[in-house]
């Protein structure tokens, strides 16, 4: 290859992760909602300005939780609270809870 097909070889590489990314994230974010309603999350929380109250409104988990600290709550819950009523989510796949996290961390 030349040093200018390198270049642009490179430039295209480069347009077409500019392309592809943002559909990705729209997939988690995709994947994030249809799970917080199918494992019923607003019956507790209020997310987005709806649902119930029997947990702490979800609108601003993202400047109060670190993501670790939000995964950790989605895995255990009763690691922060023994008395926790809130199911834990570790029977979901990594990608699902990693979709949960990053869409609860931009909650802000
Ligand atoms: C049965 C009620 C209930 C359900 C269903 C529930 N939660 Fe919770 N959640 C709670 C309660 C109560 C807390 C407060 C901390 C505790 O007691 O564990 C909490 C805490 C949290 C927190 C930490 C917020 C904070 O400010 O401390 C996050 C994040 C969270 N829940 C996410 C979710 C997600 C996502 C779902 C759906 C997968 C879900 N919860 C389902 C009751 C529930």
């Amino acid at each position: 290859m030349t040093k200018k097909s390198r270049i642009k070889a490179t430039l295209a590489a480069g347009l077409l992760g500019l392309l592809v990314l943002p559909s990705l994230a729209s997939a988690d974010e995709a994947t994030a909602r249809k799970l917080i309603n199918s494992l019923g999350c607003k019956g507790c929380h209020t997310i987005e300005g709806s649902g119930g109250s029997i947990g702490p409104n979800l609108d601003k988990v993202g400047s109060q939780m670190a993501p670790e600290a939000i995964k950790q709550q989605l895995l255990n819950p009763k690691a922060n609270n023994p008395n926790s009523i809130m199911p834990s989510q570790a029977h979901l796949s990594a990608d699902d809870i990693n979709a949960l996290v990053e869409f609860l961390s931009n909650l802000k």
